[in-house]
Parts: structure tokens; C-alpha cells; sequence
């Protein structure tokens, strides 16, 4: 079958150490199911992979793609909870276990015809859900889930800034919250980025503008460039949840402010099998959808990868390994 994975690492040239390549087909382990995939979708995860950040060499080669929906082997449609782990060894809650692994981590992704998870990872895809459409939930969707609903039990009538309104989790972030009947500040620093946003409810402000009241809630998945401006931007008792630093990891940490003003920093890694079924019910209910900015075949993953770096995309990259271009 045709996959793309990731042969080496580079910090400076992350697209030569991607290989298209025909492989064989991944065996099933007891427990565990074939998924015929039928789209995935690109996150920053798969770069990160491709640069050496937090993924070991040893694990090389690996197929990529956290994403994926598809068909199980009786032909239902399904979509993949994405991060292969034990609720028990994390207490209840598959994100705690000290040992789990997001697809393409220790276990084979979905940029390929075919991939094989824990048959418990397998949801089924409400009616009205395309597979690009699903193929976009679990990491980005799933973690602003959990950030927003969870982490930060979030309320209607609430205020939340989210930074990077461009962003995969950012941008579900805004439609999340707006669905549940929070008032949303979101930064960007492209115009184009905040138009989308408002087009959807949102109120766009330039990054590091002025939000014209503090925010109970901060979305941040940005890092340095925006980390100060989630402080100074958050009510006295407030909670950022800080999901990502895609602008760096150090920022300064403004103890001062956080302790003074009884700030709340809560990390937020993915979500758990419940919580992204209550997703797809979500998702069923307020017919709210992910953004598509495209769908490519297979045999233009280095393209979709050089759009995601190129910053040049409203929306998900989504991945069809079916497509005219591609094998059968
Ligand atoms: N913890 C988890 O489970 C989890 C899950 C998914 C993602 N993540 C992490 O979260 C981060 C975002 O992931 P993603 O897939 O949503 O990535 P993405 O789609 O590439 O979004 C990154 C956004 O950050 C903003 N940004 C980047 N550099 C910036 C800068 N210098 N100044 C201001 N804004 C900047 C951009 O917003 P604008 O273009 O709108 O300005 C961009 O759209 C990544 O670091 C990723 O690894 C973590």
C-alpha cells in the first residue's frame, strides 16, 4: 500500500526526510482492527515529527498522520480516537497514562491506504459528518474539547480569548465556544484569518491588540509570541490552558501577575475517549463543522506539508489516499 512516513530528521529541511513509499500491509494484533482509511489531516504533530522534536529516532521509520476516518472491516464508517493508551494505568483517563502514544508515535499512522488500531479507539461517525469532516476531530478538535470543557469548564456567557485564530486547535477553539455560548476574543495576525473568525461569531482582534474587557478563559496554543498578552489579558482567578507553544516554549513566566492576581495555568494534552465521543454528539447537534481548506491525494503529502509551513491554509489539510493521483 502506498504511506508516507518519515524516514530521518531535520530541523532545517523537515520535508527531505518525508518518503512516499509502497509498503506492505500492516498485520492485525489481537484486540486491535484494520481501518480502510479514507481521509486523515495534517497537524503540526507530523512537522514536529519530521524536525525531532519529541519523537525518538529510534522510532524512524514511521508512517505519519494522527488522523484518520475510514471503514472498519464490516464497512462501517468510523473515525479514530487517536491516542493509544490505558484508562486504567491513567486513572480513568487515557491522557494521564504515563505510557500512551498518539498515532504515528510508537504505532503506525494514517497518511497510508490502511492502519490498524485498538478496536476501542474506533467511533462510529454520526450520519450527517463527512470523512474529511471527521478526519479533522480528534487531535485538533479533541484537544480544544477538553482544553475548553474540561480544563477550563467553560460556561455559557463567558469570555475567552483565543490566540492564533488560524490555528487547527485555535479555530475549533472559536467554534467550540461559540457554540456553547461564550463571548470569543480571537487573534490573528492575518487579516484574512480574522475575517473567517468573525464571519463565524468571533471578534477579531490583531495579535497583541487591545481585548476590550478581561476574559475568564485564554486559549493559547501560540507560546512566546502571545504568552504575555494571555496574561495581562486574564481576569483576576482566570484559566489559560496552554495546549501548545508553536512560537517557542520559554516565555517569561510573570510569576508576579500569576500569583497575585490568582491566575489559573492548566496544561491540556489531547482528550479522552468520552470526551470526544461528547464531541461528535456536540458536533450532531449544533451542526457545527470543521473547516476543510483542501483535500489532497496521498502522492501530494510534501505540497500539504509545505502549505502547513507556509502558514498559507484557513482550516484543515485533509489527506485522501483514494483520490485521482493516488494508487488504488
Ligand atoms: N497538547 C496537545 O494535545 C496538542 C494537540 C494539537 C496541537 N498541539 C500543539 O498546539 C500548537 C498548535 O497546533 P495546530 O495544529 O493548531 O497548529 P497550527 O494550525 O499550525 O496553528 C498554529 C497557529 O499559531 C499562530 N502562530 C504561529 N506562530 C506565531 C507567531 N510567531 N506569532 C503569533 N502567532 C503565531 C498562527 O496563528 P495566526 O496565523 O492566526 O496568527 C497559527 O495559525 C502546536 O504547537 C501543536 O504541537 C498540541
Amino acid at each position: 500500500m502506498l504511506a508516507a512516513r518519515a524516514v530521518a530528521q531535520s530541523a532545517t529541511d523537515p520535508l527531505s526526510c518525508l518518503e512516499l513509499a509502497d509498503v506492505p500491509l500492516p498485520e492485525v494484533a489481537p484486540g486491535w482492527s484494520m481501518v480502510r482509511v479514507a481521509a486523515s489531516s495534517l497537524n503540526m504533530h507530523d512537522l514536529w515529527t519530521l524536525r525531532g522534536v519529541g519523537h525518538p529516532a529510534e522510532q524512524l521509520p514511521r508512517i505519519l498522520g494522527c488522523d484518520a476516518a475510514g471503514y472498519d472491516k464490516d464497512g462501517r464508517r468510523v473515525v479514530v480516537y487517536p491516542i493509544i493508551a490505558s484508562p486504567d494505568r491513567g486513572h480513568g483517563d487515557e491522557t494521564l497514562d504515563p505510557q500512551r502514544a498518539l498515532l504515528s508515535e510508537r504505532h503506525d499512522g494514517a497518511f497510508a491506504e490502511y492502519l490498524t488500531v485498538p478496536t476501542r479507539n474506533l467511533l462510529p461517525i454520526p450520519e450527517n459528518l463527512s470523512f474529511d469532516e471527521a478526519a479533522c476531530l480528534p487531535v485538533a478538535w479533541g484537544t480544544a474539547y477538553r482544553m475548553l470543557f474540561t480544563q477550563a469548564a467553560l460556561r455559557a456567557g463567558d469570555r475567552v480569548l483565543v490566540q492564533g485564530a488560524g490555528g487547527g486547535v485555535a479555530s475549533a477553539a472559536i467554534k467550540l465556544a461559540l457554540a456553547a455560548g461564550a463571548i470569543v476574543y480571537a487573534t490573528s495576525r492575518s487579516v484574512g484569518k480574522l475575517e473567517l473568525a468573525e464571519s463565524w461569531g468571533a471578534r477579531g482582534l490583531e495579535t497583541g491588540g487591545r481585548v476590550p474587557e478581561k476574559v475568564d478563559v485564554v486559549v493559547e496554543t501560540v507560546g512566546e509570541a502571545t504568552w504575555a498578552h494571555s496574561l495581562r489579558c486574564l481576569r483576576p482567578g482566570g484559566t489559560v490552558v496552554v495546549a501548545g507553544a508553536t512560537s517557542g516554549m520559554n516565555p517569561p513566566a510573570d510569576l508576579g501577575r500569576v500569583f497575585y492576581l490568582q491566575q489559573r495555568i492548566l496544561g491540556s494534552t489531547g482528550c479522552t475517549l468520552v470526551e470526544m465521543t461528547r464531541l461528535l454528539r456536540m458536533l450532531l447537534v449544533t451542526g457545527v463543522r470543521p473547516l476543510v481548506d483542501r483535500t489532497m491525494p496521498l502522492q501530494e503529502i510534501h505540497k500539504a506539508f509545505q502549505l502547513m509551513i507556509d502558514g498559507d491554509i484557513s482550516g484543515k489539510v485533509v489527506i485522501n489516499p483514494a483520490l485521482e493521483g493516488a494508487t488504488a
